[in-house]
């Protein structure tokens, strides 16, 4: 197998919102930068972001980006950085501003301005009441971001190279990063991208679980890649289930019909988000939201033959709202659920929809890992952001549209500091004679294993046992189980077999180098979940049923070899402003 070697001064993997929000940064500055990407860009799965962006713009109310960090803060149960949300929350209006300007589509206001709507956890002076914070493109923000930022990158020049999978990271004798190796889709071609820097966006990786929102290609290659490579995988055991999933298609509903006045009813027609949360009721945090839907559940109070979902109600809100803020929940409601919700309630469950862990950075995108005994050492030439990343902005839960004032605002921020390194260090440097090692053995065990157990059986197995042990409430016998489980199923992916290579196309080869990058997630994802022993945002465990701020108030870093943990401190003092101090915390 010979690889061709291409060279670019920036190699970015992904092209949803923060792989296009930095490459343009890099394009614009001049730079020759490539953007790989599985699908077409426009299809990247930042489309599938509905409700908002969310920045305080104070257009609907009074708001200021203060309020913004202390709800995300609070948001995250206190695992955030606080120096990273600060930088986010402050940053936030500019990154919207910047769109605005480059002709995004927003829904605005009688006097011009963009239209905010209410979403979970925001709220004006530091939780009293719901604040309109999120910035919307009807229920089709992503769509619209996704459109503007890749007409913008046409314009800037940036080279995308589309149906292009990255296999390994490639790194030099001192650990710096020196590029990707990456398969074409259509031919098999392999080639090794040879970069100064580098920035994965691969998103995210929801299709650990049976049930998800994420898209087939949501499948944590940029985690597979950056944990094979010897770099530690931070807060894997935070996962998000957003409350409304459609019930047996996982198919997102946005939370923006919340926002707009929706709400929530158990089979006996309560609004039961009052006994969970009297303030915020159905705009609460959705680890807040989705265990109570779970508990309603759980209780017998679920709606259905099965008693086994929840009712969103929005009807009241009448066709006219519906069809000019909603559009497109409407159209998934009448598909995926065979009901009108103009007429009836979308049957909803608390569906995985998002990873708040990832690959660890700083608020400037740099990938940073332990080294020297320092708990933050900056990898050289490599860069992490959106999904992919963990800033830690999220912490243990985040909040709703925060994955797209994320994306934009790492986005922007990563591609300055690549912008800002490029400058500084000319030229490429030599690559290892080893370079390719890695991909190379990848392919070759792909090419001779004929027999072995299929990759669709083996995923299945995985996302089954992701779904049984680590959903929702996670119980001690459980995650020890689901521990030896997946490691089991790790094992067997090892020796999965594609059978007639004659008769196969290369998406087979694709899903088993994709399982490859899952079963890294997966194992991250209970590993660190049975290791942490107490209840923090989204991770819920039946035996510690508080957050326990003296002994678990740390990042984990979880490690590719010997599912190894290690811990690193929570930044808790922000850049500017004053710290907020763990507390109890309700809504
Ligand atoms: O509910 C939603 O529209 C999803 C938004 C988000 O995950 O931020």
């Amino acid at each position: 197998m010979n690889f061709s070697v291409r060279k670019f001064d920036a190699v970015i993997v992904g092209a949803g919102g923060a792989g296009m929000r930095a490459s343009l940064q890099l394009a614009e500055a001049g730079f020759k930068v490539a953007v790989l990407s599985k699908v077409f860009p426009t299809r990247s799965h930042t489309v599938a972001a509905q409700g908002g962006i969310g920045a305080a713009l104070g257009n609907m109310g009074e708001d200021n980006w203060l309020w913004h960090m202390y709800d995300t803060i609070k948001g995250s149960d206190y695992l955030g950085d606080q120096d990273a949300i600060e930088f986010l929350c402050r940053k936030a209006p500019e990154g919207v501003y910047e769109l605005e300007h480059y002709g995004m589509p927003f829904d605005r206001n009688e006097d011009g301005t963009v239209y905010q709507r209410p979403f979970g956890g925001h709220s004006q002076n530091f939780g009293e009441r719901p604040v309109q914070r999120s910035c919307c493109a009807a229920d089709r923000t992503g769509h619209a971001m996704l459109h503007t930022l890749y007409q913008r990158n046409v314009r800037a020049h940036t080279h995308f190279l589309v149906e292009w999978m990255a296999l390994d990271l490639v790194r030099g004798p001192g650990g710096e990063v020196l590029g990707v190796t990456a398969l074409e889709m259509e031919t098999g071609e392999v080639s090794l991208f040879q970069a100064r820097a580098t920035l994965f966006a691969t998103g995210g990786a929801g299709r650990i679980y049976a049930a998800s929102t994420n898209a087939y290609i949501n499948t944590g290659d940029g985690l597979g890649m950056a944990a094979r490579a010897g770099i530690p995988l931070e807060d894997m055991e935070f996962w998000q289930f957003h409350p409304t999933g459609v019930a047996g298609a996982g198919v997102l509903i946005t939370e923006g019909v919340r926002g707009e006045g929706g709400y929530l009813l158990n089979e006996r027609g309560e609004r039961f988000m009052e006994r969970y949360a009297p303030t915020m009721k159905d705009l609460a945090s959705r680890d807040v939201v989705s265990r109570a839907m779970a508990t309603e559940i759980k209780e017998g109070r679920g709606a259905g033959k099965d008693k086994d979902y929840i009712l969103l109600k929005l009807d009241h809100l009448g066709e006219d709202v519906i069809e000019k803020r909603l559009p497109g929940i409407r159209e998934i409601a009448r598909k995926f659920a065979n009901v009108d919700p103009v007429k009836e309630p979308i049957p909803v469950v608390p569906t995985c929809h998002y990873q708040m862990g990832g690959i660890p950075t700083n608020y400037h995108g740099e990938v940073v890992a332990p080294r020297d005994g320092k708990p933050e050492v900056v990898v050289e030439g490599f860069y992490a952001a959106g999904e992919c990343a963990c800033a830690s902005v999220h912490g243990a839960n985040r909040l709703g549209t925060n994955s797209l004032t994320d994306l934009l605002v790492f986005g922007k921020a990563s591609g300055e500091r690549m912008v800002q390194y490029l400058r500084a260090n000319l030229g490429h440097r030599e690559l290892p004679g080893d370079a390719s090692e890695l991909t190379r053995s990848r392919l070759a065990r792909l090419e001779s294993q004929t027999s072995g157990e299929s990759v669709y059986e083996v995923g299945g197995e995985m996302r089954r046992v992701m779904q049984a042990h680590a959903g929702v409430f996670r119980f001690p016998d459980m995650l020890v189980e689901g521990v030896r489980r997946i490691r089991e199923v790790s094992e067997r992916a090892k020796h999965t077999g594609i059978k007639d290579k004659s008769k196969t196309f290369n998406t087979a080869r694709i899903e088993a180098l994709e399982l490859d990058n899952l079963i890294e997630v997966a194992r991250s994802t209970m590993v660190s979940a049975e290791a942490r022993k107490e209840t923090r945002g989204a991770h819920d465990r039946a035996d510690f049923h508080q957050r326990d701020d003296v002994n678990w108030l740390k990042h984990s870093l979880w490690y590719q070899d010997g599912d190894r943990m290690e811990y690193k401190p929570v930044h808790l003092k922000p850049l500017t402003a004053a710290s907020f101090e763990p507390k109890v915390r309700t809504y």
